[in-house]
Parts: structure tokens; C-alpha cells; sequence
């Protein structure tokens, strides 16, 4: 067990650290493309929906979970499940809250490490459509298969494009230079910094496409309005009534992921990052504030800015490719019509860069902790212990970049699906083994605002029951089956993506056992009776 216990240094700093890890690419590049999939405006019915019935009293039962895990001294996932819910073998629940994070850590890098090749190529004037704005877009697709290497497996170790390699080698060492100097000297000193940056950057941008008018007056449909429009108009898929979206299992999934994704809830972040805090510091308010944050950030800046600034320029048709086609192939088509396009772009992918980061160093702090106080190795040994998993991991990603095959598959099954379970399983946890009542009472103590009393009701039987309706009906629907099982019995990549999943799984649970003995025989992180009277 470490011999200091970390803790954060300033109620500001906590929120925005994990404001910052709930701000980042999920806002700015996921969600758009998640809504323009699945139904514009008709998408922000169940994403609302997720937001109030689960997100934010999950928020809430994360904060409090973290808080009281803390308070017994345990840091991570594994330790502070096993206080919680009174049992050794609940430990083993923590395995999720930690390879889940460093999983998404994987690909999530690479994708920083973009961002900033993106911010640096429109400093620098490198990145070029031409002069014909009927090139623009190939020029684009060119540009970044070959940045990506997104042609060819093992493209990017090939083919020389060795600027990919070193930017990725750049973020990858910054973020554990950053991790490596703690909670408070490195995640909290960072994020109290880069937040306010992110904000006046994306409100620059935001203020650029807002005032963008008819930009071409041949096309007059081509506005701000019916940019926004096309963003926020509910809309069925292919002509169908807008309220057939709400039929389909895979746009509640889809609702549902994206808002645990935008949050960090069930990542295993939160519940690591409140437990640094001290005992009666407030979690409600705090929680609130660091989620509203988060909304404000998605539905406000990053749901006005890249769709309707594709739409403005490029038309509907323009406005396709999902997350990354519109954030690096219909995006620099836009900032190369845009007028000052190129200051606005680096502005962009630099804000980008800076959101990616405050959210990339709170998928590894988990790991840290688990480390230091599972195998009671230092912090050096730790750094350096995880930053070799995850560099493996990051460059079988990188290696197995044709199509992103490799990063679309653990994005969907650690980046959604997993999450879901994990979030599932805690909220069970929460209201039914360590008791709604004593939740409560836990979550309230130190608290600066109220919790409305409906919010046991919800969080112990309409939260579960909505998350597992959703899970099930996804299950049974053989769209979704077909679609991903066949990916993964067809696709040999997507096949050894799976296999580094259920490898990387098994290793922490590994590591969780060896931890778990270790703390029975230390007494560490002793396990309290349920409270089963007040969870009845
Ligand atoms: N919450 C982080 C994001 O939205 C992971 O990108």
C-alpha cells in the first residue's frame, strides 16, 4: 500500500480534473457523429432520457462510492468494490474498473496524437487541399489515410510515416510525465490550466461557424439555420417518420453508451478520482457541476460546431463518414472554405488535443492506484509497468490501422458495451448490496445541495431495470448480432482485437487475485457487513 496517500488540492481543482476527464474527444468528435447517425434531434430523446434516469444518479453513486472507498483508505476499483460491498469476491468487479480505462487509453492516444499532428500540420501550412475545390476532398481522405495509415495494416510502420510514430511517442510520454507527478501536482495543475483554454478556443471556433451567414450565395439552403437544423431536427433514417428511431434498441445503446462515454461513468475514473477526496468533502454539487460542465461542452459547443459547420459548406451530402470521417476528412475541407481556415483549424485541433489529454491521463490514474496499492510497487515501477502494457497495446492498434478495424472494435466493445456492463453492475452494487438507504446517507454527508429523495427510488430500480431492458433487447436483436458477431468470426483483426481484450481482462484479474490475498492477509481494505437492513 502506498505509504502517502494522494489528495486533491483545491474543490475547483477536483471539478475540473474530472470535468476534464469527462471533456474530451466523446464531445467534440463522438457525439455528433453518434446523433447524425442515429436520428439528429430524434437522438437527444434518449440521450436525455440516459442523462436523467441513469447518467447523472450514477454520477452521483460513483462520487459517493469513490468518497467512502477513500475513506477506508482504498484507491482503486477492486479495493474500493470490496469495502463496498462487504466481500472479498466483489473485488474482482474491479477488474472492469481498470482494464477498461487503460483499454480505451489504447486507441485513445493514438487518436490525441492526431489531433495534435492535425494542430501542428495547420500551424505549419502542411496540410494543403489545392487549389481546385473539387480536390478538396480527396486531398482531404489522402491526407489522413496517409497520416493514419489507415490504407494498410502495419501502414504507418511502413510506409515511413514516421511523423505519426514520433507525435504518438510525444503524447504518450507527456501523459506519463503528467501522471507520473500525481493527482494534484500533475492531473489537478494540468486540467486548472488546460480547461480554460479548451473553453475560449471552442467558443472561438463556435462563435466562427455561428457567424458564418450563406457563405456561398449559390446556395442559399446552405446556412447556419439549416446547419443547425440538420444537426438538431429529429429525422428518421431513410425517409422514415423521426419517431421510428425510438424503436430501435441500437439508438437507445447508442444514446446510452454515448453519455456514460462523455461522462466517464463506468470507467472506473470517477469512483478513483473521489477517492481522493476527504471524508465530508461534497460529492453532490461537486458532481453536478462536473456534469453539467460535460453537457455544456457536448450539446452546446461540440453539437453546433462540426455538423453544422460541415452542412454550411458541404451540404448534406458532405455530412457523412460517422466520427472520424467528419472530424478529419469533411473538417479540413471546411476550414480550407472557411475564410482564416487555417488559423481556425489549428485553433480547433489544438483545443481537440488539450480535451483528449485531460481525459487520457484519467484513464491511467485507475491503474496507478491499483498498482500502488495492490502490489505495493512505487510509483516509478508502476508508470513504468503500465506505460509498457499500454505501449503494446497502442501499437497493435497502430500496427492493425487498415479500415481502423483494430480501434473500431475495442471501441465498441470496451468503449460502449463494457462501460454499459460496468455501469450496470455498479448500480446494482450500490442500491441493493451496500443499500439505497445507506447510499444515501453516504452521498449526502459533506453535501452542499440536496439530493432529491425520488433519486433512491430511481437509482435502485428504475436505473437498473432501464439498463438491462436496453442490454437484453440489443441482445435479442439479430441486426446487432449479425453485425458484430460477424465481424468478429469473419475479420481477423477485429478477431485479434478481441483476443487483446479478453487477454488484457485476464491479466488484471490476474493481478486483482494476487492483490486481494495480499490485502486479506494485511487487513487492507477490511470488508464491512452489508447493511442489509437498509438495503431491504
Ligand atoms: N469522457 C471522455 C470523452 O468524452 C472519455 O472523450
Amino acid at each position: 500500500m502506498p505509504k502517502v496517500k494522494e489528495q486533491w488540492g483545491t474543490r475547483l481543482g477536483v471539478i475540473l480534473a474530472v470535468a476534464g476527464s469527462a471533456v474530451g474527444l466523446g464531445n467534440f468528435l463522438r457525439f455528433p457523429g453518434q446523433a447524425a447517425q442515429n436520428g439528429g434531434g430524434a437522438f437527444m430523446i434518449p440521450y436525455f432520457i440516459a442523462l436523467i434516469l441513469v447518467a447523472i444518479p450514477i454520477c452521483w453513486a460513483e462520487w459517493a462510492m469513490g468518497r467512502f472507498g477513500g475513506s477506508k483508505g482504498c484507491n482503486s476499483a477492486p479495493a474500493i468494490f470490496g469495502v463496498l460491498g462487504g466481500k472479498s469476491r466483489y473485488r474482482y468487479i474491479g477488474v472492469l474498473g481498470i482494464m477498461i480505462p487503460i483499454m480505451i487509453y489504447m486507441y485513445y492516444v493514438l487518436i490525441e496524437a492526431w489531433c495534435l499532428g492535425y494542430a501542428w500540420a495547420y500551424l505549419t501550412g502542411s496540410i494543403d487541399l489545392g487549389g481546385d475545390p473539387g480536390q478538396y476532398a480527396q486531398r482531404s481522405t489522402d491526407f489522413f489515410n496517409a497520416f493514419t495509415g489507415a490504407t494498410a495494416d502495419g501502414g504507418v510502420f511502413e510506409s515511413g510515416a514516421s511523423s505519426l510514430l514520433l507525435l504518438a511517442a510525444i503524447t504518450f510520454t507527456l501523459n506519463f510525465v503528467l501522471i507520473y507527478r500525481g493527482v494534484s501536482k500533475g492531473i489537478e495543475a494540468f486540467c486548472i490550466r488546460a480547461m480554460p483554454i479548451m473553453a475560449i478556443c471552442a467558443v472561438v471556433v463556435l462563435v466562427r461557424v455561428l457567424t458564418l451567414g450563406t457563405p456561398n450565395p449559390d446556395l442559399p439552403d446552405q446556412n447556419v439555420v439549416n446547419g443547425l437544423g440538420f444537426m438538431w431536427n429529429p429525422q428518421g433514417a431513410d425517409g422514415a417518420p423521426w419517431y421510428t428511431v425510438l424503436l430501435d434498441s441500437k439508438v437507445w445503446l447508442a444514446a446510452t453508451g454515448q453519455i456514460f462515454f462523455s461522462m466517464s461513468v463506468g470507467f472506473g475514473i470517477i469512483i478513483n478520482y473521489s477517492s481522493y477526496l476527504k471524508r465530508d468533502d461534497d460529492v453532490v454539487l461537486s458532481g453536478l457541476t462536473a456534469a453539467s460542465t460535460n453537457e455544456f461542452f457536448e450539446v452546446c459547443l461540440g453539437g453546433m460546431i462540426t455538423i453544422p459547420a460541415a452542412f454550411i459548406f458541404l451540404g448534406a451530402a458532405g455530412v457523412v463518414g460517422g466520427t472520424f470521417g467528419l472530424g478529419f476528412n469533411a473538417l479540413p475541407v471546411v476550414f480550407e472554405y472557411m475564410p482564416a481556415g487555417r488559423l481556425f483549424g489549428f485553433v480547433w485541433f489544438f483545443m481537440l488535443f488539450l480535451a483528449a489529454i485531460t481525459s487520457s491521463l484519467s484513464m491511467l490514474q485507475p491503474a496507478i492506484a491499483f498498482l500502488e496499492e495492490g502490489l505495493d510497487i512505487g510509483r516509478r515501477a508502476s508508470v513504468t509497468l503500465l506505460g509498457l502494457i499500454t505501449f503494446m497495446g497502442a501499437a497493435f492498434i497502430l500496427y492493425f490501422s487498415k479500415g481502423l478495424t483494430a480501434l473500431d472494435t475495442v471501441d465498441f466493445w470496451v468503449g460502449t458495451m463494457l462501460i454499459f456492463v460496468l455501469a450496470t453492475i455498479e448500480v446494482i452494487l450500490f442500491s441493493w448490496v451496500f443499500g439505497v438507504e445507506r447510499g444515501y446517507k453516504e452521498a449526502m454527508r459533506g453535501a452542499d445541495l440536496k439530493i432529491p429523495k425520488v433519486w433512491k427510488f430511481v437509482i435502485k430500480y428504475i436505473s437498473p431495470t432501464y439498463l438491462l431492458v436496453i442490454f437484453v433487447l440489443w441482445c435479442i436483436d439479430p441486426e446487432n448480432l449479425r453485425k458484430h458477431w460477424g465481424t468478429l468470426t469473419q475479420n481477423p483483426v477485429a478477431k485479434y482485437s478481441m483476443i487483446l481484450i479478453i487477454g488484457v481482462t485476464v491479466f488484471i484479474g490476474l493481478l486483482v487475485h494476487i492483490a486481494s490475498r495480499r490485502w486479506d492477509k494485511h487487513g487492507f481494505g477490511e470488508s464491512e457487513p452489508p447493511d442489509m437492513e437498509a438495503s431491504s
